[in-house]
């Protein structure tokens, strides 16, 4: 049950940094990543020229960071796309794809389908499913459970997480099959992703007293925009889909640099604009969007590393985000957009753990 906490989101938050453990040492032998041990029991990077990933909602949100960071590391071209639009025109799909479905229920109607669809074409599919016993892990060539238990609220924290952590898992685990990748990074990207857990468990307690406080601001706002950079634009999609599915505000994602291509328009004063910037590489880019943004009178709160250096006149707010790998932290920066979700939602009085007109599994387009 919900063990004292007021909601099973809040309960599925705070669950994060042990499902999130249970998940990486489920997948580590001896201190290195070990994908055999979790179900995946094929070569899954070698015998590909391409991969598509393809999922609905969070768990497509997960699928749009690891384009990212797939792309950027392991070389191969990767695709990423909602389920229902990718099962209704004819993708190029064949015996030389990689499939990469990402389903917490693994029962969602329209990946089903878009599983089905791949693997008629001659495609092999692994999942990364919650669910063992469902559909899509019983049609899939391979699998990574992501162990993050049972999650009851319609708005998904938990699974998001492991799905991410699922990508990374992935993303080390190619890195070795790419003789260009140094051991010595290698060891180092697994030592970061080790460190997350811990870092998420402090990070809640950190930030929660702060995020109540804007929760308090945010509740009473029509409109809040996210913005960010690569795989930060990736959590800002994230980050609004929780707000609004939530509490029912409205809430838009755009990458920072799109601004200024139209949605400029709608910042006027007062408008709160939350800007993600968990990685460095992106940093001074995102930074002037900011000040563009700040010059037109939004209210802004930047959500960071604590190690950088930025002109504070354009800040309303900030969040520090400890250091890590520009790679691993946007599981750091998600963890105060839940927060933010659920506590402004709070303040909305709205009905946090079933939200108006959704449903946990989607089994009908
Ligand atoms: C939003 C949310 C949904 C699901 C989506 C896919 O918080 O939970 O967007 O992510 O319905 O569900 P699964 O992962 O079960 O395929």
């Amino acid at each position: 049950e919900k063990q004292g906490y007021k909601h099973f989101m809040l309960k599925e938050i705070y669950e994060q940094p042990e499902s999130l453990k249970r998940l990486l040492e489920a997948n580590l032998k001896d201190g290195s990543i070990n994908l055999r041990q979790n179900g995946l029991n094929k070569d899954w990077l070698a015998d590909y020229d391409k991969i598509h990933i393809v999922a609905c909602g969070t768990a497509y949100h997960s699928g749009a960071l690891a384009k990212y960071l797939l792309e950027d590391k392991l070389r191969i071209p990767v695709e990423v796309e909602v389920a229902s639009e990718y099962r209704y025109r004819k993708p190029i799909v064949d015996s030389s794809t990689l499939m990469i479905v990402v389903s917490q229920s693994g029962e969602t109607a329209d990946t089903l389908a878009a599983l089905r669809l791949a693997k008629k074409e001659g495609a092999d599919v692994l999942a990364l499913t919650n669910s063992r016993d469902s559909s899509i892990a019983r049609e899939s060539d391979m699998i990574i459970y992501l162990k993050a238990g049972p999650e009851i609220a319609v708005a998904s924290t938990k699974a998001y997480t492991n799905m991410v952590a699922a990508f990374y898992l992935l993303l080390i685990d190619g890195m070795k099959q790419r003789s260009e990748i140094k051991q010595q990074t290698i060891k180092k990207y697994t030592s970061d992703l080790i460190k997350l857990p811990e870092m998420i468990r402090k990070l809640i307690d950190n930030s929660k007293a702060q995020i109540k406080l804007l929760a308090e601001k945010y509740a009473l706002k029509d409109n809040i925009f996210f913005i960010g950079r690569n795989t930060d634009y990736t959590l800002a999609l994230e980050g609004a889909l929780k707000l609004k599915e939530i509490s029912y505000i409205h809430a838009e994602a755009y990458p920072a640099g799109e601004l200024k291509h139209g949605t400029l328009a709608l910042i006027e004063k007062g408008i709160p604009v939350i800007a993600l910037a968990s990685r460095s590489d992106v940093f001074a880019k995102l930074f002037s969007n900011l000040e563009e943004v700040k010059a037109r009178g939004a209210e802004t709160l930047l959500i960071t590393e604590a190690k950088q250096n930025f002109k504070e006149e354009s800040i309303d707010h900030l969040i520090e985000l400890p250091l890590l790998n520009q790679d691993f932290a946007g599981l750091l920066a998600i963890i105060p957009l839940q927060l933010l979700a659920y506590y402004t939602a709070l303040e909305c009085g709205e009905d946090i753990d079933q939200p108006r007109n959704l449903a946990k599994s989607v089994t009908v387009e």
